[in-house]
């Protein structure tokens, strides 16, 4: 194992003021956003969003890499460059998603195990040679009174080191995302307390399978109040109570944290990852690897219809350079309406 060209490449994912675009929405994700702004989900208007993203001029200054989807990783722009190499040659890391999806939990009602460790040593070689340089596999855990079971923390953990293991074989930098969901009316605590678990469960499996932990990146949950808590926490609380949890369960190996939106506004992902870097400093990068956060006025303002070209670009453009100035905590809400 190339335990140096691992590092690199984590390191290089989290360097200062950049973070990661999540560009990975499966078939039936972008379908559901497609259909968001009345746009049917063909493969060439898949090919010509995504084109969008990533011709888009001056991301590359905050935009260290970019997961994608399967399919994407096999496409072209118009001119025929691979969207590989298209991103490469602006210095964005190629990444892709290389879990096949959350099913059912058997003997679990209302939990997920996700799936895709068969053939995934034969999955990973190819998506190296497509030239993908990282990966991500999401786990999800769902809250209520009684879950997760601990039943649910020990499988997901155990699959995600796996996975996380056969990627560093293969040369590719393993993001690992434990997504705690925010649907409910649970507290700020008890997200907290389910976060805690479901990264001990992780961290222990990782260091079981012998995983290089400085050639890895976590991908988690910000902890926040449930969507439909009556009492929502503050932006400070948010950053507080994230700190916390992560400083007892992640160890300083890690380079980065990334973390996903997961629903959260556009300004609410960035504000609060702005009010973590400004509570510095800390062991490792705090970064993101937004979807939704990144993409959301990008997709509005396109509409699949080409003449919005410029309009989706800056759109994107903008949340990419004030994610990027959140990186070091020099955001401010004001910069919103600039
Ligand atoms: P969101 O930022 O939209 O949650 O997406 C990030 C992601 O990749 C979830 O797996």
């Amino acid at each position: 194992m190339d335990t140096a060209a691992l590092t690199a490449t984590a390191e290089a994912l989290v360097a200062p003021g950049k973070g990661i675009l999540a560009a990975d929405e499966s078939s039936g994700t972008i379908k559901k956003r497609f259909d968001s702004i009345g746009v049917e989900s063909t493969e060439d208007n898949r090919r010509a969003y995504r084109q969008m993203l990533f011709t888009t001029p001056g991301a590359a200054d905050h935009i260290s890499g970019v997961i994608l989807f399967d399919e994407t990783l096999r496409q072209s722009a118009d001119d025929g460059t691979p969207f590989s190499k298209l991103l490469a040659d602006q210095g964005v890391i190629p990444g892709i998603k290389v879990d096949t999806g959350a099913k059912p939990l058997a003997g679990s009602e209302g939990e997920t195990v996700t799936e895709g460790l068969d053939g995934l040593r034969e999955r990973l070689a190819e998506y190296r040679e497509l030239g993908a340089r990282f990966a991500k596999w999401r786990a999800t855990y769902t809250i209520t009174d009684d879950l997760p079971s601990n039943y649910c923390y020990e499988v997901n953990a155990h699959a995600l080191a796996r996975y996380a293991a056969l990627c560093q074989e293969a040369g590719i930098v393993p993001i690992v995302e434990p997504e705690v969901l925010m649907d409910g009316t649970h507290t700020i605590e008890r997200a907290t307390n389910v976060t805690a678990h479901a990264l001990e469960a992780l961290y222990r499996a990782l260091f079981d399978q012998r995983v290089y932990l400085p050639g890895t990146l976590l991908k988690p949950n910000m902890c926040l109040s449930g969507y439909s808590a009556t009492t929502q926490a503050s932006d400070d609380q948010v950053a507080a109570a994230t700190l916390k949890v992560f400083g007892y369960c992640v160890p300083a190996a890690v380079p980065g944290i990334v973390f996903l939106s997961g629903g959260q506004t556009d300004e609410q992902a960035t504000a609060r990852l702005n009010r973590m870097n400004q509570m510095g400093p800390h062991p490792w990068q705090l970064s993101f690897s937004y979807g939704r956060a990144l993409q959301a006025p990008a997709l509005k303002a396109w509409g699949g219809k080409p003449e919005n070209l410029g309009a989706a670009q800056a759109a994107y453009a903008k949340r990419a350079r004030l994610n990027g100035l959140a990186r070091s905590g020099d955001y401010t809400p004001e910069m919103e309406a600039a």
